[in-house]
């Protein structure tokens, strides 16, 4: 009977937050310096010190939301030694990554300063693991305080009067690993009291997010839900992908074979499950939704490029990497009532990036293009799809083929996202659309594909994967017929 999918263009389940397609960028190997932060001095073209490359491709991409400035650096960052005169800024070592000199030269007014240039909300992580709760609270105060006080006059004088909005604000990282290694029972009431201080000024209104589990650790989610869940707007989750041990080696980026590419989506795919069962005990304390599930790091984790710095976690990104993004997508948009923000990690240069540079030379990875081609489905509704899809698999693996969404803008455009991860099958698609006329259905649309598993971008060749006119895709009063090739992602825009 073939691959089917009914979606009930009339029928919306909730919207997706345009937050799920947010992104992470820390003080790690080359992603802020470099990567993002050149110095006004440099001959890279930049605007007050960011290289306007990067600016442009992630405007094109409408980054709603941007995480800093960590990760694990967040919990020994001393904010106050990133502001004022950079020749008076303290020069500290970053001893979790790589154990390079970080000048603090991009600091909180930087930090401001990209949000502004990128239109999007600053998503700030404080320090719990090796700062006070004074200094966390004089953070806040520097930044949103307007009037006269103490931390407002020192802004001032760094000169920036008037106080920036923040609303986003997680009170430490990963606070059962680096950042403290604590039990979630003594997290818990730091959560509480650190947070107290978190404060209010004037009519900018913080979301406070408390530091969450890491990957299936179920406990850790039902002791802060049940100790702090009232204190918060919402509580975090940590998951990457790593086909590999993340001890042993986590693989290669580039190198791998049928079976490796099998393990990684279904890896991806687990992201389902803890979604659910994470999301299941929240409802317990939370019926009603209030606390948004914040997945504030997830991607792809590969063993560093041969002869670069362990600790600074450079990695390539291939078709698998897109794909990878595309499936998380499909899953974050499936669980829209509960997701309410998460950030890939990370921006540039680390881990799942979506850009890598090399001097004054950039290019656009394949999730880069993924990340472009699903914005459309940004504040979107959400609508329902009855399905019936194939299965592929590998070695005895059996995984779903296709993944499929489908939204509707505020304009009342109806988006439809498709992944085919099998690596050698195409997928022929029946797609019946209620609640749109027959003649209102004129598909168009993109499609990111390629010949080979680990097809990638260079340097030299920058656009060997990169998004094309989806050709393949014809409407009648039925519906629409379409063939998704092996390893490809499409977004159509139905009427
Ligand atoms: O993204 C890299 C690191 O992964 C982050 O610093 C940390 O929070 C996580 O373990």
């Amino acid at each position: 009977m073939g691959n089917r999918i009914l979606i009930n263009a009339d029928i919306s389940k909730a919207q997706i937050n345009k937050h799920i397609y947010g992104h992470f960028a820390e003080h790690l190997g080359r992603c802020i310096y470099e990567g993002i932060w050149v110095g006004k001095e440099s001959s890279i073209p930049n605007t007050k010190g960011i290289r306007n490359d990067v600016l442009e491709a992630l405007r094109a991409i409408r980054v709603p939301v941007l995480r800093w400035p960590g990760g694990c650096f967040a919990d020994e960052y001393h904010w106050k030694d990133g502001i004022g005169p950079y020749e008076q800024r303290k020069r500290m070592v970053n001893t979790h990554w790589g154990g390079v000199i970080e000048n603090n030269h991009f600091g909180t007014h930087e930090f401001m300063l990209l949000c502004e240039l990128l239109e999007c909300e600053p998503y700030i992580c404080g320090n719990v693991g090796s700062g006070t709760v004074q200094e966390m609270s004089e953070w806040v105060e520097y930044m949103t305080f307007d009037g006269e006080s103490p931390m407002a006059s020192w802004r001032g004088e760094n000169g920036r009067e008037t106080p920036w909005r923040l609303k986003y604000f997680g009170v430490g990282n990963e606070n059962w690993g680096c950042g403290g290694h604590m039990r979630p029972e003594y997290y818990a009431d730091l959560y509480r009291r650190y947070q107290t201080y978190v404060r209010n000024y004037g009519d900018n209104r913080i979301f406070k997010i408390a530091g969450g589990a890491n990957v299936d650790d179920y406990n850790w989610t039902e002791v802060l839900m049940k100790h702090a869940g009232g204190l918060m707007d919402g509580l975090s989750l940590h998951y990457y992908t790593i086909p590999g041990d993340f001890w042993l080696g986590k693989g290669s980026a580039l190198d791998f074979d049928t079976d490796e590419w099998f393990i990684t989506m279904k890896r991806a795919l687990h992201m389902d499950e803890l979604i659910s069962r994470h999301g299941a005990i929240m409802d317990k304390y939370d019926p009603d939704k209030r606390v948004g599930l914040i997945i504030d790091e997830w991607g792809t984790w590969f063993d560093v490029e041969p002869g670069t710095n362990p600790g600074f976690l450079y990695q390539q990104n291939s078709i698998r990497d897109a794909l990878v993004a595309a499936l998380h997508f499909n899953i974050f948009h499936k669980h829209a009532d509960r997701v309410y923000m998460a950030n890939i990690a990370q921006t540039v240069n680390v881990l799942q990036a979506m850009i890598l540079t090399e001097g004054d030379k950039m290019l656009l990875t394949p999730t880069y293009h993924i990340f472009d081609m699903f914005k459309v489905h940004q504040d979107a509704e959400l609508l329902s799809v009855e399905s019936s899809l194939g299965v592929c698999g590998h070695q005895g693996q059996e995984l779903p083929q296709v993944m499929v969404s489908a939204s509707k803008d505020h304009a009342g455009r109806v988006h439809l996202s498709l992944v085919n991860i099998d690596p050698g099958q195409e997928a022929e698609i029946y797609v019946e659309v209620r609640g749109l006329d027959a003649e209102e259905l004129r598909p168009v649309g993109r499609i990111l594909t390629a010949r080979h598993m680990n097809d990638h971008n260079t340097f030299e060749q920058p656009s060997t994967v990169a998004p094309a006119p989806f050709e393949q895709v014809v409407a009648d009063k039925t519906g629409l017929k379409l063939r998704l090739p092996a390893m490809s992602a499409v977004t159509l825009c139905l009427n």
